[in-house]
C-alpha cells in the first residue's frame, strides 16, 4: 500500500490548474447510458473513481476510450446491451456513485440490478429517497441477496418530493431525473438538489435533447422525450478541489493562484476563508489565495448548496486547528462525519466532538507523525495538516485519496511542498 510522505512548514507559491469536478462526472458518465449515439466528455479527471464508473459502464457494454487530455469517449451500442442490467457488489463496493446507474438503466433498459451500496464511513447512508422517487415514476423495486433489483414497463411523469432527514439527496436527484428524462408526460421534483454538480447533469442532459427545466432551484420540471442523443459536453470545474487547494494556500500561509475555478460555486468557502482572515481574489476563471499570520477562529455549519459543502469540512478543521481561539463545526450534512479527528489528534490538534458538533481549539503547531486515511475528504484534511506540521508526516492508506485527486502529491510539490509518495 502507498504512502505520503511530508516535510512540513513550506510555504506554497505558484499556480495549479484545477480539473474537471469528479463529482459531476461520475453520474454524467452513467448518463450516457441513456443517449443514442456516443458522446465526447471533456475534463474527466484521471482518478481511480472514474476507472471504476468505467468499468461498470463497460460491464454493461459501454465502449469507452480515454484520451491524454483528458476526454472521455463513451457510446453504447443501441440494441445489443438489452440483457446487461446488472452493477456487481465488486465493482459497487468501490465506490457509492455506482448507484447512479441506477436511474439510466431502469429508464433505457428497463431493468436494473444494482448491488446495494451498504453504509459508509462517513456516516449513514440510505438510498431510500432514491428508491421513493423511482417507485413513484412506476418502478416495481424490491431489495434481496444485497441487491436492489428494479424493473418498470414504461416510467412515467410523477410529482416527486426529494426531502429526507438530512435534507435533500445530490445522487437521488440525479437518479431520479435521469430515469424521469425519457418518461411518458411530466415528473416534477421538489426539494432537489441545487449543487452545481446536479446543475451540470441537467445541462448535460439538456444538450442530449432533454427538457429540464427550474435547473439550480429546488423545483425541476422535466418533460419527457422520445430520445437523447450524444453530445461533446465539458465537465464544471472541481469546487472541492480548488477549495482544497486554496485550503492548501491558507494554511502554509502561501501565496498560490489557482486556474480553471468557477468563483460563483465556491461562495460558502470563499466567504469563510475570508472571515478567517485569508486574502482571497478572483480574477476572472482564477483564484489568487495570499495567506498571513493573524488569522481568526470562526464558526462552520455544513449545509447543501449554496452552503458550505460537506466535503470541505475536513479540510477546514485542519485548517482551524492552526488558527488560535475556540472555533466549531457543526456538520448537518453526514452528522458522523469526523473520523478525521481523532488522526488530527495524533498530530497534536484540540478537538472535542460532541454528536454533530467538533469543537477546535487552536494549538500553536502540529506535529509530524504517522496517520491513517478514511475517506477521500478525510485524507486531504490530513495531507494539508502534513503541510504545516513541524516534521514529517506519514499518510497511509492514500488510496482513499487517489479515488478523487489527480496527481495530488506531485501538484503540491510545484507549488513547493516537500511531498512525496512512497510504494510501501
Ligand atoms: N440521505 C438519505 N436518504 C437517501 C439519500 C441520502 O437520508 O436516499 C441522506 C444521507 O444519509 C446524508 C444526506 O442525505 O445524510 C445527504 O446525502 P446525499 O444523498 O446528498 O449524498 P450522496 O449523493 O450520496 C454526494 C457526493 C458526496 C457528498 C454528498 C453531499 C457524489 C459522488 N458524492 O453523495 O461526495 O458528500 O453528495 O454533498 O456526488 C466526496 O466526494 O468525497 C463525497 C462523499
Amino acid at each position: 500500500m502507498d504512502k505520503i510522505v511530508i516535510e512540513g512548514g513550506r510555504r506554497l507559491e505558484g499556480s495549479t490548474r484545477i480539473n474537471g469536478a469528479k463529482n459531476a462526472a461520475l453520474p454524467i458518465m452513467a448518463a450516457c447510458l441513456l443517449l443514442h449515439g456516443p458522446s465526447r466528455i471533456r475534463g474527466v479527471p484521471n482518478i481511480v473513481d472514474i476507472e471504476t464508473q468505467s468499468e461498470i459502464l463497460k460491464n454493461l457494454g459501454g465502449e469507452i476510450k480515454r484520451h491524454e487530455d483528458g476526454t472521455l469517449e463513451i457510446g453504447f451500442r443501441d440494441g445489443e446491451n438489452e440483457g446487461k442490467f446488472t452493477a456487481p457488489y465488486e465493482l459497487v463496493s468501490k465506490m457509492r456513485a455506482s448507484i447512479c446507474v441506477l436511474g439510466p438503466l431502469l429508464s433505457k433498459r428497463r431493468k436494473a440490478k444494482v448491488s446495494y451500496p451498504g453504509g459508509c464511513i462517513i456516516g449513514q447512508r440510505p438510498i431510500d429517497l432514491h428508491i421513493k422517487g423511482l417507485k413513484a415514476l412506476g418502478a416495481q423495486i424490491e431489495t434481496t441477496e444485497g441487491y436492489i433489483t428494479a424493473s418498470v414497463e414504461r416510467l412515467k411523469g410523477a410529482e416527486i418530493s426529494l426531502m429526507g432527514q438530512y435534507g435533500i439527496t445530490v445522487l437521488g436527484t440525479c437518479n431520479v431525473m435521469t430515469a424521469a428524462v425519457l418518461a411518458e408526460g411530466t415528473t416534477i421534483i421538489e426539494h432537489a438538489a441545487c449543487e452545481p454538480e446536479v446543475q451540470d447533469l441537467a445541462n448535460f442532459l439538456n444538450k442530449a435533447g432533454a427538457k429540464i427545466t427550474g435547473i439550480g432551484e429546488s423545483r425541476l420540471t422535466i418533460e419527457g422525450v422520445q430520445e437523447l442523443h450524444g453530445v461533446d459536453y465539458e465537465i464544471i470545474p472541481d469546487r472541492i478541489e480548488a477549495g482544497t487547494f486554496m485550503i492548501a494556500g491558507a494554511i502554509t500561509r502561501g501565496d498560490i493562484a489557482l486556474e480553471n475555478v468557477k468563483v460563483e460555486h465556491l461562495s460558502a468557502v470563499i466567504d469563510k476563508l475570508r472571515e478567517i482572515g485569508v486574502e482571497v481574489t478572483p480574477v476572472g476563471n482564477s483564484v489568487r489565495v495570499k495567506g498571513n499570520s493573524s488569522y481568526h477562529p470562526v464558526d462552520l455549519t455544513t449545509l447543501p448548496y449554496p452552503g458550505m459543502p460537506t466535503d470541505m469540512q475536513a479540510q477546514f478543521m485542519a485548517l482551524l486547528c492552526t488558527v488560535e481561539g475556540k472555533s466549531v463545526i457543526t456538520e448537518k450534512v453526514f452528522p458522523d462525519r469526523f473520523i478525521h479527528s481523532p488522526e488530527l489528534q495524533r498530530m497534536g490538534a484540540d478537538i472535542r466532538v460532541e454528536g454533530s458538533c467538533a469543537i477546535v481549539s487552536g494549538t500553536p503547531f502540529l506535529s509530524g507523525t504517522n496517520v491513517m486515511v478514511s475517506d477521500l475528504r478525510a485524507g486531504a484534511g490530513l495531507v494539508l495538516a502534513g503541510l504545516v506540521a513541524q516534521g514529517t508526516t506519514h499518510v497511509h492508506r492514500i488510496y482513499h485519496l487517489d479515488r478523487g485527486y489527480e496527481r495530488l502529491e506531485k501538484r503540491l510539490t510545484d507549488l513547493g511542498a516537500v511531498i512525496k509518495r512512497i510504494h510501501d
